[in-house]
């Protein structure tokens, strides 16, 4: 979703932005600009499309010497993409840019008032509206006329304002959005999030909603809702630059998928102790889980999907009844949660607007929260009452896959200690879950080895336009994973569904050639799954059959078998999602999709 990046400081700031929007490009975008304040002038250029063609647009405007320029990448919501609708957008007075992120919920009764003073609005944004009544506030002091706007702005934001009357100085404010500032020496720089600043510094604040800012050469000030100023902490970041380049990939998402192994070790390794989960460095605690009534698991997209390999292992092990929930549902279905139950929120951005609303609804009537959370010191974790960090390191591709998994371990762990905390595993069976739970790493790199296999698969398949994924129990939460990644990369309609439910309407779309991949690792419900696959089959399915037996292609049963390691069907989620992931990038690479950065998708989606 929409990017912020604005530096001032030593060098030209120019290619300082042009490289923090590089980095911004994951979160997903349509339109991109740049505001430079050039002798004491301001210059705004933007342009619908990549941050390819602002780079040249701007090269055609020849050498821009400044110290001093804001950044934006857009992903439309208040008009479609254009060069117009693009940010930064300009007051009336052409003194003022301005770039936002987020949604100004009562941007059509400023936009009446503004026009009937005077004001004339070019694009069809929301944004236009802050640069405007900027304007109207502005008496000579930028960061009072941003602290004045704010007042006036229901909504969610995180807003960089430069202006032409203080051409080394840029204001800024967040609400609901993340917004970062990086303190280098005699340089300082703003940005959405980290990659955007981390070549010009490892160290950063983090602006609090309600929160503005003036940064400048010297220094930055920031200052709470009623003006005072504030001291903030310090943050450094504890990963090199090159974690988030791709480092001789082609794209981001195959890195990522190989390096899920260490991003599940790496949030492991830490939480478990002589075998047994040691959650010392988080808030809960064995009362948290031994009087809780019913946990509700709160997630969007993939998180959610982990957030439903969760539900199955914390009943099973801990006997808690277990809900996940979509989040943007969540909080306006009037939810049963009060003080005697658990939310527990799962985001790698921890910055998803329905995933925070669902958390504060919860919070509000009561509950006890815990976020399950990647990236340090976003919202999600600041506002839960406990976190546990899952340690995948920053993930660029769009789709994720080492977050997901990372995320899948972290909710072992929990269902493990809650089953400890209430007394039904006893220490020596929690011990023999956690060596299972241990093992996965090495697992995880031995399924990756299925790489060339699935490669095949899909050369032979990318030209399907439908496929289904099905599976039982943990089999069906990862075939919901798995079918949204098919989804996401390829742009291939797929539905996962029970295997047993198909036949309930949903098998009469089942033809000559329709690709199913069945899940199959619970021997508890193996053999019923196979009858549900035989179903497919004798419909015309090409059918692959992901699974841990010693089986082979059988023409009643399956074209081809994915084998994968064996491991307890509860944690076989982390293991059958592997070649899911690999399916789902090389048919999108077949298909010349954009696999990285997919159409009308965003990383962190921070809008309702
Ligand atoms: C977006 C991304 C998904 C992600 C979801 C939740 O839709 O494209 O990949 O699963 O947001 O994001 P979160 O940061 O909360 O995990």
């Amino acid at each position: 979703m929409c990017g912020i990046v604005g530096y001032v400081g030593k060098n030209n700031a120019v290619p300082v932005i042009l490289s923090g929007l590089y980095k911004l490009e994951y979160r997903g975008y349509d339109s991109a600009g740049i505001a430079v304040i050039e002798n004491e002038a301001l210059k705004v250029i933007k342009t619908k499309g990549r941050i390819k063609d602002l780079d040249e647009k701007i090269r055609s405007y020849g050498e821009i010497n400044t110290n001093c320029a804001i950044g934006h990448t857009r992903w439309a919501t208040h008009g479609a993409p254009s060069d117009v609708n693009s940010h930064p957008h300009i007051s009336k007075n052409g003194r003022i840019a301005i770039v936002h992120n987020g949604i100004i919920e009562n941007f059509l009764e400023l936009r009446e008032m503004l026009e009937a003073k005077g004001f004339e609005f070019v694009s069809q944004t929301d944004t236009e509206v802050v640069a405007h009544l900027f304007e109207l506030n502005y008496k000579g002091n930028a960061l009072e006329a941003l602290q004045d706007t704010t007042k006036q702005l229901r909504g969610s934001y995180a807003i960089g304002v430069v202006t032409a009357d203080a051409p080394s100085e840029i204001v800024c404010a967040r609400k609901d959005n993340p917004l970062i500032i990086g303190i280098g020496e005699g340089e300082n720089i703003l940005g959405s999030d980290i990659p955007a600043i981390i070549g010009t510094t490892k160290n950063y604040i983090i602006l609090n909603d309600n929160e503005t800012a003036r940064v400048t050469c010297e220094g930055v000030e920031v200052y709470n809702a009623l003006g005072d100023n504030v001291s903030k902490e310090i943050h450094v970041v504890d990963w090199d630059i090159s974690a988030a380049e791709k480092g001789g990939y082609e794209h981001f998402m195959m890195k990522e998928i190989c390096e899920q192994a260490k991003a599940v070790k790496d949030t492991l390794s830490p939480r478990i102790t002589k075998l047994l989960p040691n959650m010392s460095e988080t808030k809960l605690s064995p009362e948290m889980f031994k009087n809780v009534r019913n946990i509700h698991i709160v997630a969007c997209g993939s998180a959610l999907y982990a957030g439903l390999v969760g539900k199955h292992i914390i009943e099973k092990l801990a006997r808690i009844p277990c809900l996940a929930n979509v989040a943007s549902e969540f909080r306006y279905n009037d939810p049963i949660i009060d003080e005697n139950d658990l939310c527990i929120v799962v985001s790698q951005s921890g910055e998803t607007a329905d995933t925070l609303a669902a958390m504060r609804e919860a919070k509000k009537r009561g509950a006890k929260t815990l976020a399950i959370v990647n990236v340090v010191g976003s919202s999600a974790a600041r506002e839960a009452d406990s976190v546990l960090y899952t340690w995948a390191g920053p993930e660029i591709a769009v789709a994720t896959t080492k977050a997901y998994s990372a995320q899948l371990s972290a909710m072992y762990l929990v269902a493990v200690y809650a089953a400890m905390s209430k007394g039904i595993l006893t220490e020596e069976m929690a011990m023999g879950y956690c060596k299972e739970i241990m093992d996965l790493p090495e697992l995880i790199d031995e399924v990756i080895k299925t790489r060339e296999q699935v490669q095949y698969l899909a050369s032979i398949y990318s030209n399907r336009s439908s496929t289904f994924f099905i599976g039982r129990g943990i089999d069906y939460a990862a075939a919901q994973e798995a079918s949204l990644k098919l989804k996401e990369i390829s742009y291939v309609h797929s539905e996962a569904y029970a295997a047993g439910e198909l036949k309930h309407g949903t098998i009469s779309l089942i033809e000559d050639g329709t690709l199913v991949v069945a899940l199959a690792n619970d021997d508890d419900v193996y053999e019923k799954t196979l009858s549900n696959i035989k179903s497919v089959k004798a419909r015309g399915a090409n059918v692959i059959l992901v699974t841990n037996k010693n089986v082979t292609a059988d023409p009643e049963i399956c074209d081809h078998v994915i084998k994968i390691p064996k491991t307890i069907a509860e944690l076989s989620a982390s293991l059958s999602i592997v070649p899911m992931q690999l399916l789902a990038y090389y048919i999108g690479v077949y298909r010349g999709c954009d696999i990285d950065m997919p159409r009308n998708l965003a990383k962190s989606v921070t809008v309702e």
